[in-house]
Parts: C-alpha cells; sequence; structure tokens
C-alpha cells in the first residue's frame, strides 16, 4: 500500500510524509520542486529513518503524470498538496495560479480514474469561507466568493471534486480545510522555507527576530476585535499533518459517510496578532520589533474553526499548544540560518 503525495517536499506535504511514514505508510513524492528543496528528502529521511521515494514531476504535465501510476503499481490513495500559494502573486499571476491548480487536480482525477486508485484528500483552506457571518465557521457555514485567484482556485477544485464523486461514486475523497498552518518539526529537521520576503505571519516574524527583516508590520488595530487586531486560528504543522493520518485511514477502512466530505482543520481557539507576538515573546524569550501600519486589502477580520465535526468523525485534534509551535518555528529560523538551501 503506498501514497502518492504531491508537493511533498513543500511545508505541509514534508510534515505529513513524516506522520505517513511513521504510522507504517510507504510513500511516493511527486514535486517539481518549484516552491521546495531535494534536500528536504534528507530532513524525512534523518527523522524517521526511511527515504521516500521521489518523482521530479509537473503534475500539469498528464503524460508525465501517468508515468508515476505507471511505475507505481500499488498506489491507493492520494495526498494533493501541490498548488501554487501565494495570494498576492497570484492577484498579478491569475492564468498561472488557474492554470498550475486546476490542471494538476484534474490530472490528479484521470489518473484515479485511469488507474482505478479510490482514494482522495485535497488541501483545501478555510479562505473558501471569506468573512463568516457566524463564528466559529462549521463545515456548513456558506461559502463566499474568493478574494483572490488562489483562493479561488480553492473553491473551484472543490467544485470540481464535488462533481467528479457524483458521477463517479466509487471514488472516495476528502478536502480538509485549513486554518493557518505553522511552526515546524519539533527536530527541526523540516519547516517552512518561504521564498523571498514572507507573506505570512510567522515566518515574518522569526525573520525579524533574527535579524533578517527590520521590523514587523502588523496591519491594523482598528479591527472590532478585543485588540484591533485581526483574529485567526493557528494550526500546528505536526497536528495538521497528523489529520491527513487519520483521512486516508477513514477512506481506506471506508469509514466515510458519503463519497465526498469536508472538514475544518484548526485548533477552534481566534487569536489575535497582538496576542500571537506576546505568546512568540514569552515562549522564546526574544523580543519582536514591530509597528503598526495600515490595514492589508483583501484581510478579514477574525475567523476560527469550529472543530467538532473533524473531532468526532476523524478521532483527531490539535493537541500542541500555540507557543510550542512557536518555538519550533523559531527553532527553525535558527537552523535556516545555518544552511545553505
Ligand atoms: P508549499 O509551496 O510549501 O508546497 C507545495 C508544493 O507543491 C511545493 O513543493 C511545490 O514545488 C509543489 N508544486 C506546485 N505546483 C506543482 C506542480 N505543477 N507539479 C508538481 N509540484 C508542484 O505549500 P504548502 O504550504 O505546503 O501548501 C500545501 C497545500 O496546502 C497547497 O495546496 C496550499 O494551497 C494548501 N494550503 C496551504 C496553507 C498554508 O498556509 N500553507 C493554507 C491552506 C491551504
Ligand atoms: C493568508 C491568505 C489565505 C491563505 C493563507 C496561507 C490573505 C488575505 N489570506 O491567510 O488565503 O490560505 O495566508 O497562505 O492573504 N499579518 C501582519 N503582518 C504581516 C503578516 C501578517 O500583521 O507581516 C497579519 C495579517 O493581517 C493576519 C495575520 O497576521 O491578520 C495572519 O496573516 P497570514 O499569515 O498572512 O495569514 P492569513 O492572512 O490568515
Amino acid at each position: 500500500m503506498r501514497i502518492l503525495v504531491t508537493g511533498g517536499t513543500g511545508f505541509i506535504g514534508s510534515h505529513t510524509v513524516v506522520e505517513l511514514q511513521q504510522a507504517g505508510y510507504n510513500v511516493v513524492i511527486a514535486d517539481n520542486l518549484i516552491n521546495s528543496n531535494i534536500e528536504v528528502l534528507d530532513g524525512i529521511e534523518n527523522i524517521t529513518g526511511v527515504r521516500p521515494a521521489f518523482e521530479k514531476v509537473d503534475l500539469t504535465d498528464i503524460t508525465a503524470t501517468k508515468e508515476i501510476f505507471k511505475k507505481h503499481k500499488d498506489i491507493t490513495a492520494i495526498i494533493h498538496f501541490a498548488a501554487l500559494k501565494a495570494v498576492g502573486e497570484s492577484v498579478g499571476k491569475p492564468l498561472e495560479y488557474y492554470g498550475n491548480n486546476i490542471n494538476s487536480i484534474i490530472n490528479m482525477l484521470t489518473c484515479m480514474r485511469e488507474f482505478d486508485v479510490r482514494n482522495f484528500v485535497f488541501s483545501s483552506s478555510c479562505t473558501v469561507y471569506g468573512q463568516a457571518d457566524v463564528l466559529p465557521v462549521t463545515e456548513q457555514t456558506p461559502k463566499k466568493k474568493a478574494e483572490s485567484p488562489y483562493g479561488n482556485t480553492k473553491a473551484i477544485c472543490e467544485d470540481i471534486m464535488n462533481d467528479f464523486a457524483f458521477a463517479e461514486n466509487q471514488f472516495k475523497m476528502i478536502a480538509l480545510r485549513y486554518f493557518n498552518p505553522i511552526g515546524a518539526h519539533p527536530s527541526s529537521q523540516i519547516g517552512e522555507l518561504p521564498n523571498g520576503t514572507p507573506n505570512n505571519l510567522i515566518p515574518y516574524i522569526t525573520q525579524t527576530v533574527a535579524g533578517i527583516r527590520k521590523e514587523l508590520s502588523v496591519f491594523g488595530n482598528d479591527y472590532n476585535t478585543p485588540d484591533g487586531t485581526p483574529i485567526r486560528d493557528y494550526i500546528d504543522i505536526v497536528d495538521l499533518a497528523k489529520a491527513h493520518v487519520t483521512a486516508i485511514q477513514r477512506l481506506i477502512d471506508n469509514k466515510n459517510k458519503s463519497n465526498i466530505e469536508y472538514f475544518n482543520i484548526g485548533t477552534g481557539t481566534g487569536v489575535s496578532v497582538l496576542e500571537l507576538i506576546e505568546t512568540f515573546e514569552k515562549a522564546t524569550g526574544r523580543k519582536v520589533p514591530y509597528k503598526i501600519t495600515a490595514r492589508r486589502a483583501g484581510d478579514i477580520e477574525k475567523i476560527w474553526a469550529d472543530t467538532t465535526f473533524a473531532n468526532r468523525e476523524l478521532g483527531w485534534k490539535a493537541e500542541v499548544p500555540l507557543s510550542e509551535s512557536l518555538l519550533n518555528a523559531w527553532k527553525w529560523q535558527e537552523k535556516l540560518g545555518s544552511l545553505k538551501l
């Protein structure tokens, strides 16, 4: 039994490969390395003692994608992480984002049908909810129009999965809607490798504290929240990775209730930007230099997950405290400083 992990050298994919291998699964990674580095395989091997099979493939290339399935005939499930994910970049490059993210999922589903692979887990995002009217959001919270081409690719991919599941009901699919993934493996062997100036809060903080950036801009303190800064649900990367293992197991064991299911993967707790900075400072003993600036276009005010459904149905729950995730992110930043990637 082998799991095909697309985007498996990326941030979330690499941590998931570790958890899959530690749970006893064989893995083959397919990645074109457009946003990751082959040395990630060393980190995975150092943690698990097993080097996963690796295929350097652009998943928008259907011929090359089919070759993976011809070569690895024991693939029984797919976790599809591969995508371009920079929200701001997607606004300037919509064709690249739609082309990459939509064509790659269509190719994966096409291969599922051709090679009769029945189980599929997809990386979706809480971005599909936009600014919800009622918090916390459940899986039934209505979706809102996406704020960016990137966000729209997630909504479209969910629609494609839904239509495919309806048309071909022998295939079983789960879309995991991640909230804000943060942290790094506690071993500091793998972590996030942001490309250029980070857009996301945690790598911006760690790079600022490491002296790579001058100071963090806190994007607005005039929101309708207790301290005026926006609220998010920050989910530890190892907890998130483990959610994929339980989702795969659910499909393989035929425990799914319908052939397409959606789960919120968060902690269930909302944290403001200023609260997060304070927790980082306490956990690491490092000061975060910051200033309050204008709001960032497209930011929502607040969102956090209702995780009741995931907790009950997947038997999964976020466990790692925020302070520990932030400490692991900092330890990874310190290690990165000494790496030549
Ligand atoms: P990442 O960029 O670290 O990993 C994505 C991987 O996919 C990279 O290794 C990249 O090289 C690969 N890839 C991209 N296009 C490819 C293609 N055409 N063929 C082969 N490989 C390709 O990103 P991540 O943070 O690990 O995100 C993984 C998934 O989770 C993505 O689908 C992303 O949209 C989704 N997601 C991420 C977040 C987040 O905050 N990180 C939140 C919600 C959803
Ligand atoms: C963003 C994307 C979301 C995507 C996710 C993962 C937007 C509007 N949303 O989520 O679609 O799924 O990344 O890639 O881009 N912040 C600062 N200063 C910074 C960076 C962030 O104050 O330098 C604040 C933001 O205003 C936000 C919080 O920190 O309130 C988290 O930001 P970020 O890490 O970028 O994630 P999201 O905006 O939640």
